[in-house]
C-alpha cells in the first residue's frame, strides 16, 4: 500500500509530532511521516524525529526578510521531500493566504480548544477565565482565518475544579495525541471531503474519548 507522505511543521516540544510518528510506525497506517521542519533551531521535537530516522530541516524564519521568502523555502523543502499532506503541530508562525492557497485542503492544524471557542494563544487561560466545564481540542484544515478552517475532528475534555492552565493543558494534550493521528489517518485514506465550510467523513469511527464533528 502506498502511504501518503506527510510533512510536519513544528516550533517546539513536539509531543503531537511524537504521537504522529508513533501512529505511523504501524505499517497499516495510511500515512508516513516523511519530513519534519522546525522554524526554531532548538525545537526539542527535532531530536525525536532524527532518532526515528526521519529527515529534519531547520528553516529559521528570522533569516528571511518577510513571510513570502520563508514560505517559499517551506514549500521548496516540502515538495522536494515529496510531501502530499502537511500537519502543523505547535507551529508558531501564521501562514499567508498565498501559502494556504497553494496547499489548499492539504494542511491540518491542531488547536487546544473546541473551536470556534478560544482561538489564538493562551487557550487554557481563556477557557478557565470563561468558566467552561468542558473544553477539548480540534483538528481542522487550515484556511486564511487563524484557527478558522473546516473542522475534521474534535475531542472533549472536562475541566476539573482547581485546574490551572498547566493541569488543564496536560489533560487536553493527552486527547490531542489520540485525535491528531486519527484525523490524519482519515485524511490520508481519502475519507475527508470538504464541502463548503464543513467536511463529510466517510466511514466515521469513533475511538474512545474522541467526539467527532457531527458532520454536514
Ligand atoms: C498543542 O497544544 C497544540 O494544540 C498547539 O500547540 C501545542 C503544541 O504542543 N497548536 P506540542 O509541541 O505538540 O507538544
Amino acid at each position: 500500500m502506498a502511504r501518503v507522505k506527510v510533512g510536519v511543521l513544528i516550533s517546539g516540544r513536539g509531543s503531537n509530532l511524537k504521537a504522529l510518528i508513533e501512529a505511523a510506525r504501524d505499517p497499516a497506517y495510511p500515512a508516513e511521516i516523511a519530513h519534519v521542519i522546525s522554524n526554531r533551531p532548538d525545537a526539542p521535537g527535532l531530536d525525536y524525529a532524527e532518532d526515528h530516522g526521519i529527515a529534519t530541516e531547520v528553516i529559521d524564519h528570522t533569516r528571511f526578510a518577510g513571510r513570502p521568502g520563508f514560505e517559499a523555502a517551506l514549500t521548496d523543502s516540502l515538495t522536494s521531500a515529496g510531501v502530499e499532506l502537511v500537519c502543523l503541530a505547535g507551529f508558531m508562525r501564521v501562514l499567508t493566504a498565498e501559502f494556504v492557497d497553494q496547499w489548499a485542503n492539504r494542511v491540518l492544524n491542531i488547536h487546544p480548544s473546541l473551536l470556534p471557542a478560544f482561538p489564538g494563544t493562551d487557550t487554557h487561560r481563556q477557557a478557565l477565565a470563561a468558566g467552561v466545564t468542558i473544553t477539548g481540542c480540534t483538528v481542522h484544515l487550515v484556511s486564511e482565518a487563524v484557527d478558522g478552517g473546516p473542522i475534521v475532528g474534535q475531542a472533549a475534555v472536562p475541566v476539573h475544579p482547581g485546574d490551572t492552565p498547566d493541569t488543564l493543558g496536560a489533560r487536553v494534550r493527552a486527547a490531542e495525541h489520540r485525535l491528531y493521528p486519527h484525523c490524519l489517518a482519515q485524511m490520508a485514506a481519502g475519507k475527508v471531503r470538504v464541502i463548503g465550510h464543513g467536511v463529510e467523513i466517510a466511514d466515521r469511527t469513533v475511538p474512545d474519548g474522541v467526539l467527532y464533528n457531527p458532520g454536514v
